[in-house]
């Protein structure tokens, strides 16, 4: 097991955009169990890789446990309905904040084999998937947060 560094809000490698993965490596294979790793740790239930510095196109989710994802170069194709509630992120720890997200999200990506997939999400899951797919093209949720920030105690951040 190995932990990488979280990035906080602030920091430049936050703002920008990601590079399509191209190919599998071993190098990237260990990314994907660290950032796996990393969430877990934290107790979040997503993470993009810029929130450990790097710039590449890789998402990892497991809003229930048991269930993770990984997202290469993932695409949103569909988007329906909204919700609106508390949202939070590793990278801005002990905060939330209302965001209005689509509620169901269909979601283009590859797998750890570079292999296409779809992803279909609903609630938490299609918040999970918007809030980290903004992550790669460097927009913060705090961006879209409407009515300010408020501190949390316990709550699960993506
Ligand atoms: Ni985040």
């Amino acid at each position: 097991m190995a932990l990488r560094n979280i990035r906080l809000e602030g920091d430049a490698v936050l703002s920008k955009k990601c590079r399509p993965v191209t190919e599998m490596t071993p190098k990237i294979r260990e990314l994907i169990d660290d950032m796996f790793d990393t969430m877990y740790e934290a107790s979040g239930v997503g993470l993009a890789a810029p929130q450990v510095g790097i710039l590449k196109q890789i998402v990892v989710i497991d809003v229930e446990e048991d269930m993770p994802y990984v997202l290469i170069n993932p695409r949103i194709v569909e988007t329906s309905g909204s919700q609106t509630g508390d949202e939070g992120c590793l990278s801005v720890p002990g905060m939330a904040g209302e965001v209005t997200r689509p509620n169901y999200v269909k979601v283009v990506a590859q797998n750890e084999d570079m292999e296409e997939f779809e992803l279909e999400g609903t609630e938490l899951l299609a918040r999970a998937i918007c809030h980290e797919c903004d992550h790669l093209v460097g927009r913060m949720y705090t961006e879209l947060v409407t009515g300010g920030l408020h501190p949390v105690e316990t709550e699960e951040e993506e």
